[in-house]
């Protein structure tokens, strides 16, 4: 029997932490703001974003959501993020990925400042990733991290394999594990024999997007599973990356879809918002 990762007791310890952190700073007159910028309609990210700003107000924070409509321009959209890269009251801005198709992506993430990019989007805060010198971890990966240490999972020496090389989750996945000197394998949908490499993991991320794409046969027997798909089944059912029940038998420890990775994404972006507020004001 594995144990289960549990990501919604972990993201309230986190949370827990945060506002007690909030309380403290308020006192010395300084209160944490998170604008949050959504255009268009699509359902999901109106999911996200409204679980983002009730995650602030538990936490203690101010919070602004800027709905914008799908035909909003360019240039209306750098014009916002310019007025809140200004205001003293606004510690971090995040703007709900993806995008209307008509507007540019990596500009916007290029305009928001690196000391307000609460996601780690930027790439400044990408490339202090990379060396090791960062305020901002990518929210998703951080969770993972929060998560393996909660399962006392040993990274240094071990074989970790990440599935997928996004830019939001498998690469800065990778160099998290890097960092704590794991021996890192990125695979990808170009990958040769991907049981082979799989079955070498004592720590495996699966970040690819397909509905239980992981099989009880890529898994060497004890590993750690962490799951951070989020998809729904053949019968609209949410599950992830992971077959569970097939994995879990053979699994130390794994996470959960519901109630693994995704509860972890929204406690850091609340620990990144804090800190954020904390550089800004000098209190860090
Ligand atoms: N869309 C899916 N995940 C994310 C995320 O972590 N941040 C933002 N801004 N958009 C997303």
């Amino acid at each position: 029997m594995a144990l289960i990762i549990d990501g919604k007791a972990v993201s309230a310890s986190v949370r827990a932490r945060v506002a007690k952190e909030t309380a403290l700073i308020k006192e010395k007159g300084v209160t944490p703001g998170l604008a949050v910028i959504i255009a268009g309609d699509d359902p999901a990210s109106r999911v996200y974003v409204n679980n983002k700003k009730k995650a602030c107000a538990e936490v203690g924070f101010l919070s602004e959501e800027y709905a914008l409509p799908a035909e909003v321009t360019q240039e209306e959209l750098l014009a916002l993020v310019e007025e809140l890269n200004h205001r003293k009251d606004i510690s971090g801005i995040l703007c709900q990925l993806p995008l209307p198709k008509h507007l540019d992506e990596k500009a916007v993430i290029e305009a928001i400042s690196p000391l307000k990019d609460v996601d780690a989007f930027h790439p400044s805060n990408v490339g202090r990733i990379m060396i090791g010198d960062y305020h901002f971890l990518p929210c998703t990966p951080a969770g993972v991290m929060e998560l393996l240490a909660w399962a006392n999972a040993d990274i240094s020496g071990k074989e970790c394999v990440v599935i997928g090389r996004s830019n939001i989750v498998g690469k800065p996945m990778s160099m998290l594990l890097l960092h704590k000197h794991g021996t890192v394998t990125v695979c990808h949908s170009r990958t040769k024999d991907l049981g082979e490499v799989t079955r070498r993991a004592d720590i495996l991320v699966a970040a690819v997007g397909i509905p239980k794409f992981v099989k009880g046969d890529m898994i060497k027997e004890g590993a750690v599973v962490i799951d951070v798909g989020m998809n729904r089944d053949e019968n609209g059912k949410l599950c992830g990356d992971v077959d569970f029940a097939q994995v879990e038998p053979k699994a130390s420890a794994i996470t959960p879809v519901p109630g693994g990775v995704g509860p972890m994404t929204i406690a850091m972006l609340m620990q990144n918002t804090l800190m954020a507020a904390k550089i800004q004001n000098g209190l860090d």
